[in-house]
């Protein structure tokens, strides 16, 4: 049996540029994971089957064809022709269209754990980036994970040296998911003239740009030098649920949250906190009937 953890991640920035010809919108982005993981148990068995604890409340994780550790099996079978069944279990802690990752996460989990059962087994390995960007946008970033600079779609991935382990506090309103393709739809953006979209050159997406020199530079030490540098296109009128999110943002902003974030396109907001006893204090202000709430940090691996 093989173990394999499959963390959340957040978007320090998220520029979203123009609309591409084949509907997906440009990017510029600096994702970094974080220690609020789900779990991914690859055991060998006579036929593919996937099971699934849900331990968010409230969530109904898919074991059919829509959860996309499906569509990272069988991309891995027909890339190899390695045809070893597995029985899969998740164990599932992200919380899903909360703007976290987690599917996609739980994707390339399962294609890297696949890749090192495959090695054992003497089979060559395919080229994961490639498989990745076929299962979902999100999907490259996960096979590296820690902290990088993202663009074009999603598959242009650069690392970045990780941040220290700051701590954030996440508040999703329960029962409450945001679908990514309407976010993107709702923004609006005119049409790009070109599908790609040049990592190296800052301009593409400024706040971003500024963020990734500074932290190759390791000017970002503490969380007050990281505050003024976080953004989100998706937060703001555009966003359907935005009118729900506002009195979240107010409180989080009342208890002292260095600043407010909303993670992807929704429904998650992340406070950044000055150390761990502020977003133990948020948590607990915070907890009520209807918000699910976490404490987090950023982590590199
Ligand atoms: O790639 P993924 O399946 O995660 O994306 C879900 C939807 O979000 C896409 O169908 C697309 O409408 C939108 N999207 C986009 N541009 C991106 C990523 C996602 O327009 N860079």
């Amino acid at each position: 049996m093989l173990i394999i953890q499959a963390p959340a991640k957040i978007n320090l920035t998220l520029e979203v540029l123009g609309r591409r010809a084949d509907g997906y919108h440009n990017l510029s982005s600096i994702f970094h994971t974080l220690n609020l993981a789900d779990e991914a148990r690859l055991t060998p068995a006579d036929e593919m089957r996937l099971s699934v604890e849900d331990q968010v409340e409230g969530c109904e994780t898919p074991v059919d064809e829509r959860n996309t550790v499906w569509k990272a099996v069988a991309l891995f079978q027909q890339a190899t022709g390695w045809e070893q069944p597995f029985h899969i279990h998740l164990t599932k802690r992200i919380p899903s269209e909360a703007g976290l990752g987690g599917g996609s996460s739980d994707a390339a989990s399962v294609l890297k754990g696949l890749c090192q059962l495959a090695q054992q087994a003497g089979v060559p390995s395919p080229s994961l980036m490639e498989l990745a960007a076929q299962i979902g946008s999100d999907v490259p970033f996960f096979l590296l994970g820690g902290c990088a600079r993202v663009a074009g779609r999603g598959e242009t991935v650069v690392p970045l040296p990780p941040l220290p382990p700051f701590y954030w506090v996440l508040a999703k309103p329960k029962g409450i998911g945001i679908s990514t393709a309407e976010a993107y739809r709702r923004l609006q953006r005119p049409l790009a003239d070109t599908m790609e979209e040049d990592p190296l050159f800052a301009a593409a997406g400024p706040h971003t740009g500024r963020l990734s020199q500074s932290i190759d530079r390791r000017r970002i030490e503490t969380p007050e030098n990281l505050m003024g540098y976080l953004c989100n296109d998706f937060e703001g009128d555009a966003l359907p649920e935005w009118e729900l999110l506002i009195p979240i943002q107010k409180r989080l902003k009342s208890l002292g949250a260095l600043k407010t974030l909303l993670c992807g396109s929704g429904s998650t907001q992340a406070a950044l906190c000055r150390d761990r006893f502020h977003a133990l204090d948020i948590e607990r202000d915070m907890r009520s009937c209807e918000l699910d709430i976490w404490v987090v940090q950023l982590r590199s691996r």
